[in-house]
């Protein structure tokens, strides 16, 4: 096999971006890491999630991975810049390709952005989408209830459109934006409910295919797209329980996949 691209998540989320790579790089191998077991990372310190991010990344660099995809904002907002300077490979997150993808569609340069707690306390879309324009205004919610919620498989119906609505309602209450990042990789598995909760005149946007363009891009410039004639193989690891993810995995791809494992990660030792 080829040196694939490694992919890692708190979870099954990531597996939106693995797709969406999938599709648009169909050559090219993909390794994913879900970190099921210690999931969600959005309530977490700065300092677990750093740790654990740098857990899942030396479990990929282990498999001799050509590039790191960080599929999961919370661990973009706390390790990207950290990664990118200490790892010998290309470091690519979601944040910038979202906030990317939003201005892109905004007509009234109002945008909210959804996600955990942690990405939306680290204010990482915030400086994203003004280091691209300063006149953008900027609506932020947390929403804790999203992910466990996707963790269990709850992806659409009265009791997903219920917390849906619940926590939205801050946001639609203002009724100023004209487009909502999805600013957590879980977010995409609940996007249907989510646009209709609140509404057809705000575009949703999930960052998974500004991402995977910006994964192609890196890669052609590298001289390290795959080339050969084999076709690829895709390896998919979660630390937790197979049942839950394999379902999710398997609903999301549509299609069989060649390999799933439940691991064990080593336990990285940072400096404080
Ligand atoms: N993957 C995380 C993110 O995109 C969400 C899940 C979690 O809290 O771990 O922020």
């Amino acid at each position: 096999m080829s040196q694939a691209i490694g992919v890692i998540d708190s979870g099954v989320g990531g597996l939106t971006v693995a797709h969406e790579l999938m599709r648009q790089l169909p050559k090219e191998s993909l390794i994913y890491l879900g970190d099921t077991l210690r999931c969600p990372y959005g309530p977490r310190s700065e300092k677990e999630v750093k740790k654990f991010t740098r857990e899942m990344a030396d479990f990929l660099l282990g498999k001799h991975i050509k590039i790191l995809v960080i599929a999961c904002n919370t661990a973009t907002a706390f390790t990207l810049n950290e990664l990118q300077n200490e790892l010998p490979i290309p470091v690519i997150g979601v944040i910038n390709p979202g906030a990317r993808a939003a201005i892109k569609v905004t007509e009234n340069s109002h945008i909210g952005v959804i996600g955990t707690e942690g990405t939306i306390r680290s204010k990482a879309y915030e400086k994203a989408l003004l280091r691209i324009d300063a006149n953008i205004r900027i609506n932020s919610l947390a929403c804790p209830l999203f992910v466990p919620m996707v963790e269990q498989g709850v992806l659409s119906g009265k009791e997903a459109e219920e917390i849906v609505d619940e926590t939205l309602l801050p946001i639609k209450k203002q009724n100023h934006i004209d487009t909502l990042i999805l600013g957590c990789t879980h977010y995409p598995l609940i996007k249907e409910t989510i646009q209709k909760v609140i509404g057809s005149q705000v575009t949703v946007i999930s960052s998974s295919e500004e991402t995977a363009r910006e994964v192609s891009t890196i890669l052609e410039f590298y001289n390290q797209l795959y080339k050969g004639t084999e076709s690829p193989a895709h390896h998919f690891y979660t630390t937790g329980e197979m049942g839950v993810f394999a379902k999710i995995a398997e609903g999301i791809f549509s299609e069989s996949v060649d390999y799933f494992q439940s691991v064990t990660i080593k336990k990285a030792v940072l400096p404080n």
